[in-house]
């Protein structure tokens, strides 16, 4: 009752911040099964059985800290950046084994003394699961996310072992095995390791610190920009998180059909990972009742931009980062909409704030960039009316 009253409360923006949390839920009770598995069937059972308990309690544990971690970074009471502690890869390796050393211990030692191992290798996996999740940019947390629902399925077919009910272990196994396809997916629509990410990011170079890029901005009022739309014959608009946000896919909608009323050509530009969930700019432009045949997915649209007359990028940052092209950055490497290919290109935004992964935006200062600075549904609503 509480998951569905939660999840009707909660708006379709913090519905990845809603999934994290649930995951947890998922870890937690994982973990307090294992713990309850064992104390009715103590160190009678068989090694098996035992087996069960320690590897449900190991994902569990895992899956629950890793998901709070997760859901502090999406809703922004942690801190987007990676935590790189000295040695990281080490510490990881070195808690595995602890994990893994208690675990053999635990399923071959009888009575009380059990609950050490146990308790041992719980706090060990807690500690993992907050690790390797604390490890991870804000640019991977797609991946993350989708990492841990195949956890949390893991973790419910693990219990279903200790709790002897086979519905649960082929659902869980299910979610743990549709999480992993899914991850894999999105690592490569991403051009990461889905290793490399599974491992906290093991590998990864760590981000260099520049100065960011510097320079003149060129800001742009509704009015002109409206009458410059008028004049185009192909627009490009690149929607992202900011526009979940304003709430503004209504008034996109609107001006979307204000154009094609008067002859422009016009196409939306969709990256596999704008907003904050897969699929989250196609639904809100579905809900507006955009077309679906002018929804372009990322590849499709990619070599367009250069023929675009006007570019609007509705509170999109990171998917529409040029940096991503060089290296040495948290989300280089990671494929972007090519925006800045268009003649011209204009940005609406409240201020200069990077976007999520945290990384300067020099598209902001390029010659052929305008910027629109407000509300996205605000300055929409403006355009809308001086169109
Ligand atoms: P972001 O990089 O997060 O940028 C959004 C921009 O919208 C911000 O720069 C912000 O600038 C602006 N904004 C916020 N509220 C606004 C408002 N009311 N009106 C106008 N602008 C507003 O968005 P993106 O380009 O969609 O990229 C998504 C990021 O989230 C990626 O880094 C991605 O990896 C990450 N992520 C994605 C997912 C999935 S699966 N989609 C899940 C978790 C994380 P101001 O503050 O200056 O207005």
């Amino acid at each position: 009752a509480f998951g569905v009253w939660k999840a009707l409360k909660v708006e379709m923006t913090g519905m990845p911040e809603l999934i994290a949390q649930l995951h947890s839920f998922v870890g937690l009770a994982a973990v307090l099964i294992g713990f309850n598995a064992f104390a009715e069937e103590g160190t009678g059972a068989s090694t098996f059985q035992l087996s069960e308990i320690w590897i449900g309690i190991f994902i569990g544990a895992l899956t629950f800290t890793g998901s709070l971690v997760a859901w502090g970074k999406l809703s922004g009471k942690v801190p987007s950046k990676p935590l790189t502690l000295p040695g990281r890869n080490w510490i990881n390796l070195g808690l595995l084994v602890v994990i893994i050393g208690c675990g053999i211990w635990f399923s071959n030692v009888s009575g009380g003394i059990a609950w050490l191992p146990l308790v041992l290798l719980t706090l060990a996996s807690l500690f993992l699961g907050f690790h390797l999740v604390a490890a991870i940019g804000g640019a991977d947390m797609p991946v993350v996310i989708s990492m841990l629902n195949s956890y949390s399925g893991w973790a419910a077919a693990f219990s279903g072992f200790s709790l002897h009910i086979p519905v649960l272990i082929v659902t869980g196994a299910l979610v743990g095995f549709s999480g992993a396809i899914l991850s894999y997916i999105m690592c490569k629509a991403m051009n990461r390791s889905f290793v490399s990410v599974i491992l906290g990011g093991f590998g990864d170079a760590p981000a260099v610190e520049g100065d960011g890029p510097d320079g003149e901005i060129t800001e742009i009022k509704a009015d002109e920009l409206a009458s410059q739309l008028s004049d185009a014959s192909s627009v490009i608009i690149a929607p992202g998180y900011g526009m979940a946000v304003a709430q503004a896919q209504y008034p996109v909608a609107e001006l979307a059909k204000k154009l094609r009323d008067k002859g422009v050509d016009v196409k939306f530009a969709i990256h596999p990972v704008a907003g904050r969930l897969p699929g989250h700019m196609n639904v809100l432009l579905a809900e507006a009742h955009v077309p679906y045949d002018i929804v372009m997915e990322m590849d499709e649209i990619n070599d367009d931009f250069a023929d675009a007359d006007i570019v609007l990028v509705i509170g999109a940052n990171d998917t529409v980062n040029p940096a991503a092209m060089d290296p040495g950055t948290p989300i280089s490497g990671m494929p972007v909409l090519h925006v800045w290919e268009g003649h011209e290109v204009v940005v609406f935004k409240r201020s200069m704030k990077p976007g999520y992964a945290g990384v300067e935006n020099p598209l902001f200062f390029a010659d052929n960039t305008r910027m629109l600075f407000g509300d996205a549904k605000a300055s929409v609503d403006a355009l809308v009316a001086a169109l």
